[in-house]
């Protein structure tokens, strides 16, 4: 029984952390695309044709359902692979929508038309690739009116975070959130919309201040999981060990990785 997880690199680990804990029966393959990363200045073409290749493995590793544990991925290729691409018997995730659903206080299946929501100002933290697709303000609007996105591209994280570069990666945090707050003074929420940054939560909600709500997506994800699973519990697949698989070195991504889950993480090659 496997579920499959899906990322440019490290940054799913976040999301299949949360995932792990929450759904313990289910096991998960998760693959990163350590060679390719990062996904965030890569032009849309491009991220389609490396997620369809990734998520291929995915279901080829016997995963039903695979989970794009990535914004980038989720912004730029996962409507045109679920138009075009995704074969009937097989389903694609994204983690838009949860985080989107969260911040506009809806119950999955609620289609009802966009209305007015409790926050009006929203700092949305992402990569290049996601702020140019504006898949948030799209996926915001079916569901809310009248609230003001203010997107800050954060250039070089996900590469420092690859590197294992925190102290940059820090850096670079605190310049994005000063950025943002140049455009928008007074966010009351802030989205960190690249499954990287959790990793760096607390230094976002360091410089975002204790009256900015920081929505961050891993735990939203593993509760939509687990809802969807209970509803579609044929979506889980024959795979039947968990696995790391990456497109990269496996040696040291698993030393990346093992720091980042504080556990033995081994990555075999994909
Ligand atoms: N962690 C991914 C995301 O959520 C991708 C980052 C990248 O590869 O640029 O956007």
């Amino acid at each position: 029984m496997a579920v499959g997880i899906f990322d440019s690199g490290l940054g799913g680990l976040t999301v299949l952390d949360a995932v792990t804990k929450a759904l313990p029966d289910i096991d998960f393959v998760y693959y990163g695309d350590n060679a390719h990363t990062p996904y965030g200045v890569r032009e849309p073409d491009d991220i389609f044709d490396l997620t369809c290749k990734g998520t291929q493995r995915l279901f080829d590793a016997g995963c039903n359902l695979v989970i794009l544990a990535c914004n980038t991925a989720s912004a730029a290729a996962l409507r045109r692979m679920q138009e075009s691409w995704v074969p009937k018997d097989k389903r694609v995730l994204g983690v838009f929508v949860p985080l989107i659903e969260a911040l506009t206080e809806r119950h999955w299946g609620d289609n009802s038309p966009p209305r007015e929501v409790a926050v009006k100002h929203v700092a949305l933290f992402a990569t290049p690739a996601t702020v140019r697709s504006r898949a948030f303000q799209r996926e915001l609007a079916f569901r809310a009116v009248g609230v003001d996105v203010e997107a800050q591209a954060c250039g070089g994280v996900v590469d420092a975070i690859e590197e294992g570069d925190m102290i940059l990666a820090e850096a670079l945090v605190r310049s994005h959130v000063d950025a943002l707050k140049r455009k928008m003074p007074h966010p009351e929420a802030a989205v960190l919309g690249c499954t990287h940054y959790p990793l760096m939560e607390d230094v976002f909600r360091e410089a975002l201040g204790p009256e900015v709500a920081v929505y961050s997506q891993p735990q939203l994800v593993a509760a939509s999981l687990g809802d969807y699973l209970k509803r579609h519990p044929g979506m889980v697949g024959m795979g039947e060990t968990s696995q790391f698989l990456t497109t990269g070195n496996p040696r040291k991504v698993s030393d990346q990785a093992t720091r980042f889950l504080r556990r033995k993480v081994e990555f075999q090659p994909a």
